[in-house]
């Protein structure tokens, strides 16, 4: 198969950059080794920036996020006999919309369904090759098992932490750095309609929850456990109990509402970045990069900013043959990137407890900063929110 750009990974990277490149009349195939249900039921974070909004609605993907979406103002941080609304909108003069991805994925399923795009799902033994001459070729076998090979002009790794792409860098190629939290997540889905208007994040001597939601009939919420957590010992009325004690603690009149569990999982907490986000004719975009832990729901923030620097960059690449902007993604890339990584790793640090007498104070003295200080909050705000892309 010849085709200017050959995207491996049909998660939100891959499909945005499909979809842009397509708009410009930039041809694409995408790969991917799972099949289409599971990447379009792949429970990730449900935040979406201000910025990373304004990208969906100017390409129209916006319909229906503004439709079954919520507009969130901010976001309450509370501590046991405390809780504060943090208003985004008055702060950086910017909200945030709550839309799972799980939505996004097949809004943009959809609208790649609608350009003809064929994306090749279920493919197994991805191999990237020659990318460092001006023919890099990507075989795999497909889902019937046929051998194929796509001849790309340029090859973009979409395709997560443990895809193909980066592990096609060689460690000569490539400088990286790593952050593992001794504490993960405990997340669950719940049908049973929010009990509060906006997220909670709760710092509890225990450990962090989480009060998050879908829809105004499903609920997200998550828990800090330790990282070698066995599900098996949180039967649900476990869980329920926890996130009460956890999000209610001192808070007369709140209540938690309890409801059916229909999905649990533990998340590790990982921060990690690799620099640059090239090699030869290979760019990487999202997860493939760089990997946040999810609180402050970065992740798919970041990878939808890649993806916006990187497709005008390959259309000029592939139209004009003017590299400029290609030479320049990983730079302007990783600026935000590294943004994203400072933030959710401070976000992080304030509101999970590890066992040291110390850092607790300090949380503690950082929380009461955050929401009685103007200039801490706007930055929180601000951050949170998110910056204009290309910032
Ligand atoms: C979620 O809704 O899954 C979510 C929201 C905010 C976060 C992390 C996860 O910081």
């Amino acid at each position: 198969m010849r085709t200017e750009v050959a995207i491996v990974g049909a998660g939100p990277a891959g499909l945005l950059l499909s979809h842009l490149l397509g708009r410009e009349g930039v041809d694409s195939v995408v790969v991917e080794t799972r099949s289409r249900e599971y990447v379009e039921a792949r429970i990730r974070a449900g935040i979406l920036e201000s910025s990373t909004v304004g990208l969906l609605d100017e390409v129209g993907l916006g319909d229906r996020l503004h439709r079954e979406g919520q507009q969130h103002r901010g976001i309450y941080l509370q501590w046991p006999g405390e809780r504060h609304h943090l208003d985004f909108v008055e702060l950086a003069g910017r909200s945030v919309w709550l839309y799972g991805q799980t939505e996004l994925t097949k809004d943009l399923g959809l609208a790649r369904d609608a350009a003809g795009q064929h994306i090749r799902y279920g493919v197994r033994d991805t191999r990237l090759h020659d990318l460092t001459t001006g023919h890099p070729y990507v075989t795999f076998t497909d889902a019937d098992g046929g051998a194929a090979r796509i001849d790309p002009n340029v090859v973009v790794g979409c395709d997560g932490s443990f895809g193909p792409s980066r592990a096609a860098v060689p460690d000569a190629g490539k400088q990286t750095w790593e952050r593992t939290y001794p504490y993960a997540w405990l997340g669950i889905l719940a049908t049973v309609a929010p009990s509060t208007d906006e997220l909670i994040y709760a710092w509890h001597p225990e450990g962090f929850a989480l009060h998050s939601m879908r829809s105004a009939s499903v609920s997200r919420l998550y828990l800090q456990v330790d990282p070698d957590t066995d599900l098996d010992e949180w039967p649900d009325e476990r869980i329920w109990d926890a996130l009460a004690r956890r999000l209610g603690a001192g808070l007369e009149g709140w209540d938690l509402t309890p409801g059916p569990i229909t999905e649990k999982s533990v998340l590790p907490m990982r921060s990690f970045v690799m620099a640059p986000m090239r090699y030869g004719r290979l760019f990487l975009a999202g997860d493939a990069a760089h990997i946040v832990p999810p609180t402050g729901a970065k992740g798919l923030n970041l990878a939808v900013a890649d993806v916006a620097l990187l497709a005008p960059a390959l259309v000029a690449l592939v139209q004009k043959n003017d590299g400029r902007l290609a030479e320049a993604y990983s730079e302007a890339a990783l600026r935000r990137v590294w943004r994203s990584t400072h933030f959710s790793w401070w976000m992080t640090t304030m509101l999970h407890p590890n066992g040291d007498p110390f850092d607790t104070q300090l949380q503690r003295s950082q929380l009461r900063w955050v929401t009685s200080s103007r200039a801490a909050a706007t930055g929180l705000a601000e951050n949170y929110a998110g910056l204009p892309i290309g910032c």
